[in-house]
């Protein structure tokens, strides 16, 4: 039997790449995250994987390949989406700028495993902002350098059977040919899709789906409002919005619902808060839950996320993921270029 080729997923949080990369037929064999809660996550779901719980900083590739067996140049993919607050458009909360610059730069330490584990292609996924730094072009020049050929784009996850509107750089290096995206879809995968006939939490023996929500009066008065299937704020004019809304003319997602046939918006770490964008369930009255955040960004039904930290903590796991299927697909894509003989 042909052997599966092999992977390693960097800051790899609860473990969407690794997820798309399984579903692809790759074996991802090693994984680094920082974050306690993302490795509970990871565990969780991809108990086989050799899991670095630390700073990649401190992680030589020689030290990984050591524990993974593996001599340079034998890894097939080397997968990483770096954390990206820095190039974020949202970016207002996201700290001091000496720690914005730090984070920015654990794109090097892609490259540097890069250069000591000389993986036959590498796959980063980042904020469409990363595309306008300087970091970017220093980046992919040194990749080129080192021999692959590179395509890159910012692309959106509905174009790619993922039911939600998500935007993405997306760069694909290969030393052995020229990579191609996964071909778009036709038609784009919808919410109804997706979430329509799950149980309603109240029924549901879920904990992603079953958990209590506490609302004020007002604000669930405010959700009854809002249309069914799409609807806004903006449909309840002026005079009915709260007080604390009037002012926010430019925020009208917030509180809005999401529609039965199209693609969701993003799913942010905010995703289960309808305060935080359109995240109402097109027809009940409140946002979605974990689950359906979850299905939306194309986990499988039982992928299981921690709840030791709160729902929020676990919202923030599933929003900063990336989606199973998009991931898939373009991995499906680099396997035939890889799996291809070199011409
Ligand atoms: C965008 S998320 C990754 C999402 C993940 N690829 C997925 O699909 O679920 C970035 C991750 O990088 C982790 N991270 C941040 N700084 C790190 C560091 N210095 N070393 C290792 N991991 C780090 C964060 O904790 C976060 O989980």
């Amino acid at each position: 039997m042909k052997k599966k080729p092999r992977a390693i997923d960097l800051f790899c949080g609860a473990g969407g790449l690794t997820e798309g990369l399984r579903q692809a037929g790759y074996k991802v064999v090693g994984a680094v995250e920082i974050d306690a809660l993302a490795c509970s996550a990871y565990k969780l779901n991809h108990k086989a994987v050799k899991l670095w719980k630390e700073d990649i900083t401190r992680l030589s590739g020689v030290a990984m390949m050591e524990a993974l067996k593996l001599k340079p140049g034998e890894l097939d993919l080397l997968a990483a989406c770096p954390p990206c607050q820095g190039f974020s458009t949202m970016r207002t909360k996201n700290g001091s700028r000496g720690n914005r610059d730090a984070q920015n730069n654990l794109i090097f330490d892609v490259l540097r495993l890069a250069r000591s584990i000389k993986p036959k292609a590498v796959m980063l996924e980042n904020v469409p902002g990363l595309a306008q730094s300087a970091r970017y072009v220093k980046f992919r020049r040194a990749l080129k350098r080192l021999g692959y050929l590179i395509t890159s784009d910012i692309l959106n996850t509905a174009d790619f059977a993922v039911p939600q509107r998500r935007r993405r750089l997306v760069l694909l290096a290969s030393k052995l040919g020229e990579p191609k995206f996964a071909p778009e879809v036709t038609k784009y995968r919808t919410v109804r899709q997706f979430i329509e006939t799950l149980t309603p939490p109240e029924r549901s023996r879920d904990p992603l789906h079953n958990y209590p929500v506490e609302r004020s009066e007002k604000i669930e008065a405010l959700i009854k409002k809002i249309p069914h299937d799409g609807g806004s704020r903006m449909a309840l004019g002026k005079k009915q919005q709260l007080l604390c809304h009037q002012r926010l003319d430019g925020f009208w997602d917030v509180y809005g619902r999401m529609a039965w046939d199209s693609p969701s918006p993003t799913i942010t770490g905010g995703c289960i808060n309808p305060s935080k964008g359109r995240f109402l369930h097109p027809e009940a009255n409140r946002a979605i839950t974990l689950r359906e955040a979850a299905l939306l960004q194309t986990f499988p039904k039982g992928y299981k996320f921690p709840l030791d930290k709160g729902r929020y903590s676990a919202a923030l796991l599933i929003g900063n993921a990336l989606p199973p299927e998009f991931i898939k697909r373009h991995a499906l894509a680099l396997r035939a270029i890889n799996s291809s003989p070199v011409k």
